[in-house]
């Protein structure tokens, strides 16, 4: 949905005009799963599909919230009565925005938001994210706080931990709030520090493509929570700060010494692994050799496979099957249990292997998937 029909939209709902419309998108991940929570790499890029908002400010104390994607009508809360873990319901994330800004000292008094999406929800695609951020920048830019993308990520991150209750890094929410068209964001989750990498596959004759799975998952359910309370664990063990701090040379010798923690020394092999994997792919992609990092995704899921133990036969048989007709590389994307695989293909090759996974997928009595072409679009934006 454009900009001018959400504009109507609030219109239309609200009786007055919107004071804008802010958008943010939804991202995938090229390579660095679960590494965010660690202190590593990442390197995810934007979505063209987004989270719309028109929005207008008030002055007392009231948020109303209403979405054209969701049934139901408009929900108002009173801002002084935010409380974390009190909503249940996908109000929780705009909300939590709010409460996190006016925690953190900031002047907002209230808004009016109608929202439309175009991100696929619980599809590992960010949906979550979209709609923190694109919250985020509206009321950043209509009370004029001046925060930089970054704090707000921090800010959405903070919402989504504390207020919705889901223990997440801090990946999705930067590359919602700070990615670029046609570059992968290489991204230190340590300290923020961020780097473009022009990334137009289509100029070399290749695409990459989202399989969406259609198995849904949700972070706030026990298991993205337990791997981060592991690899928390390692790091104790180990004692450094992050499991960011084992350098890759190093793996073996932490391995030893981590002894029969088996279940820790898987989660501690994926992450220094994954982490080397993203400077591998950065480095490839840095040279100009794009094509070699198809072999770099693969071995990823297989890590996530076999060592975080975060796929599901759904997820592993698009990246058996696209492989199997010829992709240069595959893996799933986002936190896991579902949702979605990205596959990188020569451009020639693309429907021989959307069929085969569909086939796949038919034979297995799997849920047909939904695949689409991942163009690395803009970050959040005022869109009207
Ligand atoms: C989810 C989380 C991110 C990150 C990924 C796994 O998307 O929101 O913070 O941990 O899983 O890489």
């Amino acid at each position: 949905m454009g900009a001018q029909q959400v504009r109507e939209g609030f219109t239309e709902l609200y009786g007055t005009e919107p004071d804008g419309v802010w958008s943010a998108p939804g991202r995938v991940n090229l390579i660095g799963e679960h590494t965010d929570y660690n202190d590593g790499f990442v390197m995810p890029f934007a979505l063209p599909h987004v989270t719309t908002a028109a929005v207008a400010r008030r002055t007392d104390g009231v948020l109303r919230l209403h979405s054209s994607d969701i049934g139901g009508g408009v929900v108002e809360l009173a801002l002084d009565t935010l409380e974390p873990g009190t909503d249940q319901e996908w109000t929780a994330y705009p909300a939590g925005v709010v409460w996190a800004l006016r925690e953190a000292g900031h002047p907002v008094t209230g808004a009016d938001v109608h929202l439309a999406s175009t991100v696929p929800t619980g599809a590992g695609l960010s949906s979550s994210a979209a709609l923190e951020v694109v919250i985020a920048l509206a009321l950043n830019d209509l009370y004029e706080l001046g925060l930089q993308r970054w704090q707000l990520a921090r800010l959405c991150q903070r919402a989504e931990n504390v207020y919705v209750g889901a223990p997440t890094g801090i990946m999705d929410q930067t590359a919602s709030a700070c990615c670029e068209a046609g570059h992968a964001l290489f991204l230190d989750t340590r300290d923020l520090s961020q780097r473009q990498i022009p990334f137009d596959l289509a100029a070399e004759g290749m695409r990459l493509l989202v399989v969406d799975t259609q198995v849904k998952h949700a972070h706030s359910g026990g298991e993205y929570g337990k791997r981060r309370a592991g690899c928390e664990k390692g790091a104790a063990l180990l004692g450094v700060d992050a499991l960011r701090d084992v350098p890759y040379g190093e793996l073996d010798s932490a391995l030893d010494r981590l002894g029969d923690e088996e279940e820790v020394r898987r989660l501690v092999r994926h992450v220094v692994t994954e982490d080397h994997r993203v400077e591998r792919v950065v480095a490839l992609l840095e040279a100009g050799d794009t094509r070699a990092i198809g072999p770099v995704l693969t071995e990823g899921h297989a890590s996530l496979r076999d060592d975080f133990q975060v796929s599901c036969p759904e997820l592993d048989l698009v990246v058996e099957a696209a492989n199997a007709a010829g992709a240069l590389g595959a893996r799933m994307t986002g936190g896991g249990f579902g949702g979605s695989a990205i596959v990188l293909a020569e451009t020639a090759d693309v429907d021989t292997i959307t069929k085969a996974v569909e086939e796949a997928f038919a034979a297995a009595g799997f849920k047909a998937p939904r695949t689409f072409e991942a163009v690395p679009s803009a970050g959040a934006r005022k869109a009207d």
